[in-house]
């Protein structure tokens, strides 16, 4: 059997980052939260709790707990956070991936140049809502679908600023921007996808072309992988959506002859190897 590993699988550099700092700061023996857990991975975020950190999903859930260190994770926090977190006497370690600092930072700016903000994405996700919290424009939109495009009306006399989640399909993203620029506005576009998610969706979409069987990686909740999920599905309707190699059935996927493997950008490594090696019968 041939087994295609992606080479873009697994922890981005955000994320990578992210878990590190977490890992680095237990070796510190204080009180460590996160705010909301690290990563969307179940088993990672289990392992840290067993090491003593707490995960923290509001402010409010840090009264009365004893005083330590707060990490911000790799898609951020709204607006306010981490200083009403640090009123509270805890200091925070921002783990904010670098990419998303910069759409907060161009959010922010636009929003003040007094155009209109349309951010593509997901509402309910934390990067949204927090690249949402920077606008300071009173209109600021989410638009995940191409109803939702179609129904976007901005007034007259402003410029529309489009920016993206980092997670995005990229695709998707230009086809939701051509609906909105085919309404005559004056718009500037900004692909805020980040390199590494529009490398690994292409990469998926490549790999899944070419095999009878593909398995993607990743958290329930993970949004990227759910996203690469569709990309693959799309080219190759044996894709599976796994969390570990449990959730696999190992004779249906030995009994084709090319097997493709992707994961999230926060699966961990250990997982992936996990999975390669069950497929590949190593084990
Ligand atoms: Fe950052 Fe891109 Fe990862 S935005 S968290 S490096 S997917």
């Amino acid at each position: 059997m041939n087994v295609i590993l992606a080479k873009s699988a697994g922890f981005c550099f955000g994320v990578k980052r992210a878990v590190d700092t977490v890992y680095e700061r237990i070796l510190e023996k204080e009180p460590l939260y996160t705010f909301g857990p690290i990563i969307h991975n179940e088993e990672v975020v289990r392992d840290l709790e067993e090491k003593g950190v707490v995960v923290v999903n509001d402010v409010d859930e840090l009264a009365g707990k004893p005083q330590g260190t707060v990490i911000i994770r790799a898609h951020g926090v709204e607006r306010g956070v981490c200083e009403k977190i640090q009123t509270l006497g805890f200091s925070i370690v921002d783990a904010t991936c670098p990419f998303v600092l910069k759409i907060h930072r161009l959010v922010e700016r636009y929003s003040g140049e007094d155009c209109h903000i349309v951010i593509v994405g997901n509402a309910s996700h934390p990067e949204v809502k927090g690249i949402k919290s920077w606008s300071n424009a009173e209109d600021t939109r989410v638009i995940g679908t191409r109803e939702e495009a179609e129904k976007y009306d901005a007034s007259h006399g402003k410029k529309v600023c489009i920016v993206s989640q980092t997670t995005f399909n990229y695709n998707k993203f230009q086809e939701l921007v051509e609906i909105i620029k085919e309404k005559g506005y004056d718009i500037i576009v900004l692909n805020t996808i980040c390199n590494a998610t529009e490398e690994r969706q292409t990469e998926a979409r490549a790999i899944a072309e070419q095999v009878d069987a593909m398995i993607v990686i990743g958290g329930r909740n993970s949004s990227n992988t759910q996203k690469l999920f569709e990309i693959c599905k799309n080219e190759c309707k044996n894709t599976y959506y796994i969390q570990t190699v449990k959730d696999l059935d190992l004779a249906e996927v030995r009994s084709v002859d090319n097997v493709g493997i992707t994961a999230g950008a926060s699966t961990p490594n250990n997982i992936i190897e996990e999975v390669q090696k069950n497929v590949r019968n190593e084990l």
